[in-house]
């Protein structure tokens, strides 16, 4: 494990397809996602009204915050349904030898 591009936020192993993960990075909670098909990241405050997107719901490639039912596009956070119109900030990873970066 060492790469010099990016901050260590965790193991693949430790993130099976489906489950989801808040790590602390500096000031920001970055939130890991494993659709199954890839490993993304997102802020988790959703940017509607800042409940945690960790309890939200977790269908395929999309996220729905249970707050008030807005639905992000996980791999980019591109906004699916409202009320929130912005979109989710999304962080870009490095996955190298099994573990997972945040690209800067
Ligand atoms: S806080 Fe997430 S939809 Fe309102």
């Amino acid at each position: 494990m060492d790469s010099s591009q990016g901050r260590h936020l965790g193991q693949v192993n430790d993130l099976p397809a489906g489950d989801m993960n808040v790590v602390k990075a500096g000031d920001r909670e970055i939130l890991l996602i494993n659709t199954g098909s890839g490993i993304f990241a997102l802020e988790n405050r959703c940017i509607h009204g800042g409940c945690s997107l960790l309890h939200g719901k977790l269908e395929g490639e999309t996220l729905r915050c249970l707050c008030h039912g807005s639905v992000f596009d996980v791999r980019t956070g591109a906004v699916i349904d409202g009320p929130a119109a912005r979109s989710q900030p999304a962080y870009a990873l490095l996955v190298e030898n099994g573990e997972i970066f945040l690209a800067r």
